[in-house]
């Protein structure tokens, strides 16, 4: 299949990479730019595993195929902790929130855009928030209690 160039800003550093056409953006990042904490779980949409910023919004990166990455900015885990961990993966170790850990990318950005957006979210509005990133270990409560203290300190 023929392959197209495609250059993005990935965590602040300009990259180029060719693609297929039908190439999805959580492999592109996975396999040909070896960003590796977006994580394949369904692979349709439905567990947020795969959670990065495209252009400031969280997307499923499943989802969105390589082309429409195209010139586009992308931050994933890797970009938000570049300078050390956040206040908000402090209080996520500081409750031990996650146990296995494959949820943790999507789970961390996707409550990065919510104090982004929202700084001083309620119980209910953190709920909202991350109901799209699956955990199967947890509970949610360590990961709710975590993100609730981040907003406090
Ligand atoms: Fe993308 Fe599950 S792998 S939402
Ligand atoms: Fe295992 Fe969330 S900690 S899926």
């Amino acid at each position: 299949m023929k392959k197209t160039p495609i250059q993005l800003m990935l965590n602040g550093v300009k990259r180029q990479v060719e693609i297929e056409p039908n190439d999805v953006l959580v492999d592109v990042l996975r396999e040909k730019l070896g960003v590796k904490s977006p994580k394949i779980g369904c692979d349709r949409g439905d567990c947020g595993t795969c959670t990065v910023f495209l252009n400031g919004r969280t997307v499923r990166s499943c989802l969105v195929l390589a082309i429409e990455a195209d010139g586009a900015e992308i931050v994933t885990l890797e970009g938000i902790s570049k300078h050390g961990p956040t206040k908000l993966q402090k209080s996520f170790v500081a409750h031990s929130s996650f146990q296995c850990g494959f949820c943790a990318p999507g789970m961390v950005l996707s409550a990065t855009e919510l104090l982004q957006k929202n700084p001083k979210p309620n119980r209910g509005e953190i709920q909202e928030a991350i109901a799209g990133n699956l955990c199967r270990c947890t509970g949610y409560a360590p990961i709710i209690e975590a993100i609730e203290d981040a907003t406090k300190k």
